[in-house]
């Protein structure tokens, strides 16, 4: 799968662990930095990862910082975003088969490695289930993005 993954500061060391990790299991890894752990602002990270997501250059997103809370917060703001911060296996996988999450945001300082590598594991393997309820649900989240566009227009 194609995937795009970055982190600011707080998630650098984990996301170099999970590079790694998504490689080795033959996913196609942009790595949209940061490439170190020199202080750097979220927002701009999860922009870059947001935007190749929306561009449909990769099919799923993760995102680190030290909460995973401030990734996924800026990540939202963009139209065809679906982030959240799960910790927890129910929430990544119904969170894909649900909601058609897009994009993982995990907290580098909240989780260990072994975790997160599960977690990035059950996210990509997720797939949403199309269900009519949960399309009719997903419509309405995309309708407010779209109202909140006219509004701004
Ligand atoms: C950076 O210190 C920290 O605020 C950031 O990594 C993240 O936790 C924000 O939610």
């Amino acid at each position: 799968m194609k995937i795009a993954i970055g982190a600011d500061h707080g998630g650098y060391t984990l996301k170099t662990t999970l590079v790694e990790h998504l490689r080795l299991l033959g996913h196609d890894v942009a790595d949209m930095g940061t490439d170190s752990t020199e202080p750097v602002d979220y927002p701009d990270i999860a922009r870059r990862v947001a935007e190749r997501l929306v561009l449909g250059r990769a099919e799923r997103g993760i995102l680190l910082c030290g909460s995973g809370v401030g990734a996924g917060i800026a990540a939202n703001k963009i139209a065809g975003i679906r982030a959240a911060v799960c910790h927890d296996a129910f929430s990544a996988r119904q969170g894909v088969e649900d909601d058609d999450m897009n994009l993982l945001c995990l907290g580098a300082r909240v989780i260990g490695a072994e975790l997160a590598k599960d977690l990035a594991d059950v996210f990509l393997k997720a797939r949403f289930s199309g269900a009519e309820r949960h399309v009719r649900r997903l419509n309405k989240v995309r309708a407010l993005e779209h109202e909140q566009e006219c509004a701004e227009a």
